[in-house]
């Protein structure tokens, strides 16, 4: 009977590494090297910049080899740089996906070859062969940017009411739906008894979502929602989900006149603690919060996985019964997400050498080229 590699390893990953070890005459007994594909999704978001060149780093440190790709946002081009990485032999593949529901085909055929899946902070949705999922606990970020708003309107003092505006991230990531849910959850009491208002109605994920998670498709949709409800009104807080948002929505209240930093301005919360929204924090420029996600813990668990499954182990997990990908409930390792404002931007960020204070001060805007004409 034909067995292929596929049947032996299916959905298995830890038990697949020990029967390799302990295989009989006749079986497949190949060592693994550690050799690993590492797909990330685009350069103009700066945390996959350093997040690659840390799993590459980390990998080559254990002696392993790695082959590192971004995918330029382009979905069809991740899934072409995955195939080949697959056809040059990788053991292991470590994937931030662009689109979570195209990658079906190209991991069936990572798996036939026997290649362990590792969803590396975006959940790869829709296929059965995905073995781990690195993350971070994605729900309590919205919870965060959430809380963050509240405080900040001090809602537990002052009846408002208070108009908020909503914006979820990219449609095909499927993170967006935790941050957008865990933001929505934590206010949705205050919508309900009147304190916050969303005056233009939208509060679904399709109708806040903001393509490629890109800050000039934000600045456009601020710009909108100011004509359409915000003439005479005033805008009190926004809950964005991620820097780059952010940013085009603070540049979009800015032509709109207000002046960030001024009372006036919302509330802007983030995530991602990128450098440039760090230096607006700290400077009361606009952005009031971020979300911190130490991706070089998260880089850790992922390169800790590799190293466990070549030493013959499963890797430790945390999370069992959280992320369904269609398939099955994928075992994650979830790290937690920390809350950044200008009370604690430097002790977490500086002090804990994740940015320095130069790079904090000669930030620029690096989704510069999606503005029309570019920022910067
Ligand atoms: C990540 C966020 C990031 C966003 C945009 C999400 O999948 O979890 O950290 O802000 O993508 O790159």
């Amino acid at each position: 009977m034909y067995l292929s590699r596929r049947r032996l390893l299916y959905g298995t990953a830890g038990v697949a590494a020990t029967s390799l070890a302990g295989c009989s005459a006749g079986e497949e007994t190949t060592e693994l090297t550690g050799f690993t594909g590492i797909s990330m999704p685009t350069k103009t978001s700066e945390r996959w910049d350093i997040e690659g060149a840390a799993l590459e780093k980390q990998l080559t440190d254990f002696g392993y080899q790695a082959i590192l790709e971004y995918g330029d946002d382009d979905p069809e081009k991740q899934v072409e740089q995955i195939q080949g990485m697959v056809d040059q032999g990788v053991e292991f593949l470590i994937i931030a996906a662009i689109d979570n529901r195209s990658l079906g085909e190209v991991l069936a055929s990572a798996k036939d070859n026997g290649v362990y899946i590792i969803s590396y902070d975006r959940l790869i949705l829709d296929t059965p062969d995905v073995d781990y999922y690195a993350s971070f606990d994605n729900y309590q970020v919205g919870v965060l940017q959430a809380e963050h708003i509240l405080q900040r309107l001090n809602v537990e003092e002052e009846s408002g009411p208070f108009n908020v505006e909503l914006f979820s991230g990219a449609s095909d990531d499927s993170n967006s739906q935790y941050f957008f849910q865990g933001g929505l959850d934590t206010l949705e009491r205050y919508t309900y008894d009147g304190t916050i208002r969303i005056l233009s109605g939208q509060t679904e994920q399709g109708e806040t979502s903001t393509e490629r998670w890109s800050g000039a498709v934000a600045m456009e949709r601020m710009t909108g929602l100011m004509e359409d409800y915000y003439e005479d009104e005033r805008l009190d807080a926004v809950l964005c989900p991620y820097d780059g948002i952010s940013r085009g929505v603070i540049y979009a209240l800015e032509d709109w006149g207000l002046t960030p930093g001024s009372d006036d301005f919302p509330v802007i919360t983030g995530q991602d603690a990128e450098a440039l929204s760090i230096q607006l924090i700290r400077d009361g420029e606009g952005q009031t919060q971020t979300v911190f996600k130490d991706t070089r813990d998260l880089a850790g668990v992922a390169s800790g996985m590799v190293k466990t499954i070549v030493g013959g182990s499963e890797p430790e997990v945390n999370d069992l019964g959280t992320y369904d990908n269609g398939f099955k409930f994928v075992p994650a390792f979830l790290l937690e997400p920390v809350s950044i404002d200008e009370s604690n931007w430097q002790e977490e960020l500086v002090d804990s050498e994740y940015l320095t204070e130069e790079e904090i001060d000669d930030a620029v805007e690096p989704q510069a080229e999606e503005y029309d004409p570019p920022r910067n």
